[in-house]
């Protein structure tokens, strides 16, 4: 079992597809985006650093021409006992200044990137939780979508190296510029070998990023196997289990195996790297001594004079490291653009399920109800068919039920009258419109719906309460009214800090619940919503028998005249519906009140019976 496992997990690994070159040329189109969050993020301090890496970046040429004159006037000295000239030790000062100058404007430079930085990570981190929160659930299920979210958030919130390569890059290549003025100036022809010269290197050294790129790539879904094992081999979810099956070792085996591989991936890759990188920068160190001999040569003959030496070294040797930084960091930030790609694809991602423009309002109050209509659905990217031809209607002020076993489409029907998807084939239809006219936000806001895998949200329990209605600021005393509705007021007195009490145990003083008290507590949420459909899937699927008594006659009770649909497995529930339905095989196989359902002796009745007869 676990080599077939193991196999598969390394086709995902293989099938993700990695960016080819031309790709990675097409991510530079994503550098005019970014710089424009950039700068919608921190305008100010975009500006101040842009300012000052352009000073700094023009320092050394002033320097060595400074250089140049105190040289020549100390020769001239010595050889020819020349006075020195009247401003000489002015020239010092320069040297001196221009040093502090470029220590304290690159200082400065560094503060506004590291600012910018900070702004942008923040910018960033915001816009991805405000993109995830709307995209659709089927997003979520798609692991393409998945990886490309898992990627954004990792890779575009830390762009602190993109924003410093940017900097640096202009000061770069505005210092390669001055210097290589200078040199053009004296010797002209020593530019191109100079440049010729750092090809290889920028060429391999853009070729293992990218290759560095690609392997980043392809282990994603191991990395997200890898996070999930983390998760589940030591959680608190996970913990019972793992300890009484005896799981420990083999979460932590398959853990290892997949570092071990992913390991040996990258000690190759940087192996590679080391060879091939050394012998190409070899090559451009050989250009670079070269046309350094040939000054020296000059200088021999008596061309040059000792200071003009002096200069031309000092700006042969800061025009190829600076051109040779200039192509490293333009290679650097077209990788930066490469995970950019997958932050803009990830905001391009857009919620198939949307309000069309110019939506209608939800009726308040609604009049004739919802109704299926012919109502087929598969999952999106799944053949199998979950509903087939399902027609039914929710009238204004019924309460319905929705029997059947497990997996025959009862949650699938609330996510379909919800819309967190749309139908595949058929309608649903609200007071005779199709829901897809009304506006989506508006809709949610007519409906309170407790799912069967409800949140426990890890926080006091009358936030968990003020949850179901958040965009309204709750008071004490609405939260209070909700709890009692919901019989959470009970679970909550017995907690030391009563509503102010932290639930869950993921922060300090938290305090547990059981699964039942989870669960008055996350109906509450319902109640507050004052909404005109109610929806509780398994909402009392782990209440005590009595509990689930209170529960539904106060349901029964609160919802009166409003519309309501339950799921249940227990009968006792069900049965106080004024109309049941009973799904199988995504179909309606059966409705009608209960009595008139056992009366019928179909497969309600069956099903009854056999929850009964373990009670006799
Ligand atoms: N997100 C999904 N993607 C693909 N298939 C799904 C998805 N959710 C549910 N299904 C499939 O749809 C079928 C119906 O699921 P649904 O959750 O509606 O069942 P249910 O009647 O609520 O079952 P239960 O009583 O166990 O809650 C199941 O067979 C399931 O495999
Ligand atoms: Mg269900």
């Amino acid at each position: 079992m676990d080599s077939a496992k193991e196999k598969t997990r390394q086709e995902t690994v293989e099938s993700a597809t990695a960016p080819t070159l031309r790709e990675r040329l097409k991510a530079l189109n994503n550098v005019p985006p970014v710089l424009g969050m950039i700068w919608e993020a921190a305008p100010r301090e975009v500006f101040g650093g842009v300012l000052f890496r352009v000073l700094v970046a023009v320092l050394p040429a002033a320097a060595l021409f400074v250089t140049k004159y105190i040289i020549d006037a100390l020769v001239a000295r010595y050889d020819h006992g020349t006075a020195i000239p009247h401003y000489f030790w002015w020239l010092v000062a320069a040297e001196f200044a221009l040093a502090c100058l470029g220590m304290i404007f690159s200082r400065v430079a560094d503060f506004c990137e590291t600012v910018t930085a900070d702004l942008f990570t923040r910018y960033i981190g915001k816009r991805i939780m405000e993109h995830a929160s709307r995209l659709d659930l089927t997003s979520y299920e798609d692991p393409v979508v998945y990886d490309k979210m898992d990627r954004a958030r990792v890779q575009g919130t830390d762009r602190v190296a993109m924003i410093r390569a940017m900097g640096q890059l202009i000061q770069q290549a505005i210092t390669t510029l001055t210097l290589a003025v200078q040199v053009a100036f004296y010797a002209p022809w020593i530019l191109p070998i100079l440049f010729v010269a750092v090809l290889p290197a920028f060429v391999g050294e853009t070729h293992f990023s990218f290759l560095g790129y690609s392997l980043n790539f392809r282990q994603t879904p191991a990395r997200r196997e890898m996070d999930y094992l983390r998760i589940v081999g030591g959680s608190k979810d996970s913990i019972k289990e793992l300890k009484l099956f005896g799981l420990g070792p083999f979460f932590v085996n398959r853990y290892t195996t997949i570092t071990d591989e992913l390991h040996a991936q990258t000690v190759a890759l940087a192996r590679r790297k080391l060879i091939a990188g050394t012998f190409l920068t070899l090559l451009g160190t050989l250009g670079y001594y070269g046309t350094y001999a040939y000054v020296i040569y000059e200088t021999v003959l008596g061309r040059f004079s000792i200071g003009t030496l002096t200069l031309l070294t000092g700006a042969i040797a800061g025009a190829s490291t600076n051109i040779q930084a200039v192509f490293s960091t333009f290679s650097g930030i077209a990788d930066q653009a490469l995970f950019m790609t997958d932050l803009l694809e990830f905001f391009a991602v857009r919620p198939r399920v949307f309000s069309k423009p110019n939506a209608l309002r939800v009726p308040r109050p609604i009049r004739q109800g919802f109704e299926f209509r012919n109502v087929s659905f598969s999952y999106p990217g799944h053949s199998r068919v979950v509903l087939g031809n399902v027609s039914f209607t929710l009238e204004r002020g019924e309460r319905i039920a929705l029997v059947g076993e497990n997996g025959q489409g009862k949650t699938t029907i609330v996510k379909l009258l919800v819309r967190l998807y749309d139908v595949t084939a058929g309608q649903i239809l609200l007071d005779g419109v199709d829901l897809r006219e009304y506006e989506l936000e508006d809709l949610w806001k007519e409906i309170g719906v407790i799912f069967q895998d409800f949140v426990r949200y890890e926080m006091s329990a009358a936030q968990n309460i003020a949850m179901g209605r958040i965009e309204q600021a709750q008071s004490e005393e609405s939260i209070r009214v909700a709890a009692e509705k919901s019989l959470a007021d009970q679970v909550i007195s017995r907690l030391p800090k009563k509503y102010g009490q932290m639930l869950g145990s993921r922060f300090e003083g938290g305090v547990d619940l059981s699964g039942g008290e989870w669960q008055k507590i996350a109906l509450a949420r319902a109640y507050l919503r004052d909404a005109q459909l109610l929806i509780l899937d398994e909402p009392t699927a782990s209440l005590d028998a009595r509990s689930e008594h209170e529960v539904f006659q106060r349901f029964a009770e609160l919802t009166e005249g409003k519309m309501s649909l339950l799921i249940s497995h227990r009968f006792s529930t069900v049965r106080m519906a004024n109309r049941i339905l009973v799904l199988e095989n995504g179909r309606i196989a059966e409705q009608g009140a209960h009595d008139e359902l056992l009366k019928n002796r179909g497969r309600y009745a069956e099903m009854f019976e056999l929850q009964a007869a373990n009670y006799r």
